[in-house]
Formats: C-alpha cells, structure tokens, sequence
C-alpha cells in the first residue's frame, strides 16, 4: 500500500510545473528554493518585477514579469504549461498606507488573474497568501478564532479581506482550487522584508549584532503574532500537498506559531547580547499593529491538514543569530 501511495505522489510531483509571481520578495526567494528542491529546479519557474537572490537566479528558470499584466502572466503560464501559481506579489501593510489605491490594484488585479486562469483551466491550483490584518479593532484580540469579527481598518487588511471572499467564491461556484493561509508576521534572515508592520521583529536582530542596539518603531508591550520563515514555508508546502477534501477552509487558514512583544523579543536577545539595549519610539506603524491581534488560535489548521509549527521564541532568535553571522562570515 505505501509503495503505490509513494509512486502516485512522485508521479504527481513530476508532473507539476510551478510559477511563482512575487519569487524575489521576503517569502518568495526562500519558497522558491524549496519548491525546487521538491519538485526540481527546471518544474519550478520563479518570477517578479525586480531579480532576485544570487541563489533564485542561478536555480532555475526566471521571468521578469508583472503580475498586473494579465496578457504577460497568460503567456507565461502557457510558454510552461503552468500547473500550479503561487501567488506572492502584493503591497504589504506598512506600503500600503501611504499609497493605497496603487496597494488595492496590485493586490486585488493580480488575485483576479490567477483566480481567472483556474477558472478557465489554463492551471489547476493557486495559493494564495492571506494575513493577520483581515482582522481588525473589533475582534477578539486573544486567541483570534478562525471564525469571526472580520473589520479590517488598513486598506491592506481590506485588500486581504476581500481577496479571502473572492477565493471562496471561485471555489464555490466555479470549483477552483485556492489555497491560503493567514500568515502571522513572518520572521527571517536570508532577504529583507517588504514593508510589513512586523518588520521591527527583523531589524532587531540587525540591529543586535551591528551595533548593539535598537529603536523599535513599536511600543514595547505591543504583542503580535510572528512565525519563523522555515515554518511559514512549511505550512505552504502542507497546505498545498493536503489532499482537496480535507482543505476545508477556501477563505483562509488561521496560521499561528508563537506570539511577543518587543520587549520580550529583546530579553530573549539579551541571553545572546548580554549589553544588547532597545529604545520605543512608535511611529505610524503603532495603530497598524494596534488593529491587529494579539495571538491566534489555529486550531481549524491543526484539525483539517495536521499544521504543526516547529520554532518557538528560543528556537526563532537562535536561528536568527546563527545565520545572520554565517551571511556575515560568508559576505
Ligand atoms: N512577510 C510577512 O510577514 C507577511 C505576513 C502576512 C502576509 N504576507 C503575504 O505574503 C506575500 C509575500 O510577502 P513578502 O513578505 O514576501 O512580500 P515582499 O514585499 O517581500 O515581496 C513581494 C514581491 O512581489 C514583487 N512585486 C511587487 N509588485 C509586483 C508586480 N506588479 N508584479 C510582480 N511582482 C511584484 C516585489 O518585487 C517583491 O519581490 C504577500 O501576499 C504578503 O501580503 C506576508
């Protein structure tokens, strides 16, 4: 029995042609990579509007393109006979702010696209990333349930809200089979973030081992939830290799892994940086993250498609530090 389940999934695996659209951001560069260790780096086609990593660039097949530009996507989706889209290009919360019309094309054009494409089975499947700021000030900021107050105050949240309502809407009425996950700040060492409100969680470790020191842009009780990039990829890959029935959620999944503060996250240095010293100075950032919750209750994930996180608090600072110096080391 194990041996013909084992050929049915290598036989899948093989026949996937991936693209994903967004392949040079913070999520991207590093779920590229693994999507072609998985799947081989020629089944694997990464794209975007800027190159990307060293390494992106030199595994696989690349393609400079706009994921607002339907005719160009098409094109590519048919040059590879694309199986399946991740779809990783957006303007992230802080971004979207100062400019959020421009946010609200972006996120939403390059989600009607893809939802379009699986509509009229030019591919099979999407994922598609949600976030935590779906939710708004009048939800319940602790152990957000999957289920529940949903009045995003960001236009980026807006534009997640409304992209998790038409995700389901392809699924129910036309049968496309999306995918998404409500990702938590995602924390990582490899390329920068792209202009989230958790990107304080990132510049501190910089900060640390640079100078010893660090001015959080968010006050230091404010607790928000965070993941680890290798688990974030993790639950992109479960999601997407869940079997369709049990993927039960065609919104979004609630995503959690762990939750802190600023200053809690500062300790957890300080165990490393013994002299590390962190300064508040909130800034706009502050009522983004105010509108947020405070931790996650994922417990509809862990149900439907066994999600697991790996990496708490102790274990997210100890990987942060290591590979920030071994780039160091290498750079
Ligand atoms: N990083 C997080 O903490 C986080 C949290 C929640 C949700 N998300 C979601 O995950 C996804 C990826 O986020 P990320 O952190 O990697 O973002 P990022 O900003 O680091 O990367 C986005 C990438 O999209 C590309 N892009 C922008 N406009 C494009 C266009 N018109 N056509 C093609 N590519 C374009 C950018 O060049 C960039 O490489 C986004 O949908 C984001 O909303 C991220």
């Amino acid at each position: 029995m194990k041996w013909i389940y084992l050929r049915h999934k290598t036989d899948e695996m093989s026949s996937k042609k991936i693209l994903i659209i967004g392949a040079s951001g913070q999520i991207g560069s590093e779920l590229s990579l693994k999507l072609r260790d998985l799947y081989g780096n020629d089944n694997v086609i990464a794209s975007d509007i800027k190159q990307g990593t060293a390494e992106l660039m030199n595994s696989g097949p690349f393609e400079i393109a706009d994921a607002t530009d339907e005719a160009g996507i098409t094109a590519i989706v048919e040059k590879y006979a694309i199986t399946d889209v991740y779809l990783m290009a957006a303007m992230l919360s802080a971004t979207a702010e100062r400019i959020p019309m421009k946010a609200w094309d972006l996120n939403m054009e390059s989600l009607f696209i893809i939802l379009n494409l699986a509509k009229d089975k030019k591919i099979e499947k999407v994922f598609w990333p949600s976030s935590i700021a779906v939710f708004g000030p009048t939800t319940p900021k602790n152990n957000t349930p999957q289920t529940t107050i949903m009045e995003p105050s960001t236009v980026y949240g807006i534009s997640k809200q409304t992209g998790e309502r038409w995700c389901e809407y392809y699924f129910n009425q036309y049968g496309v089979d999306v995918r998404s996950l409500r990702y938590p700040g995602i924390i990582s060492y490899k390329t920068l973030p792209g202009g989230g409100t958790t990107d304080y969680a990132i510049e501190i470790f910089h900060g640390a081992l640079k100078d010893k020191k660090y001015t959080s842009f968010l006050k230091e009780d404010t607790a928000l939830p965070m993941m680890f990039m290798d688990d974030a990829i993790k639950a992109t890959v479960d999601i997407m290799e869940a079997d369709a029935e049990d993927v039960r959620v065609r919104s979004s999944y609630n995503l959690s892994a762990m939750s802190f503060t600023p200053s809690e996250l500062a300790n957890e240095i300080k165990k490393h940086i013994p002299d590390f010293e962190i300064a508040y100075q909130p800034d706009f950032r502050q009522k983004i993250a105010d509108s947020w919750p405070g931790s996650i209750d994922d417990s509809t994930a862990r149900e439907d498609w066994n999600w697991s996180p790996s990496f708490d608090l102790k274990g997210l600072s100890e990987a942060m530090l290591e590979g920030l110096k071994k780039l160091t080391t290498v750079k």
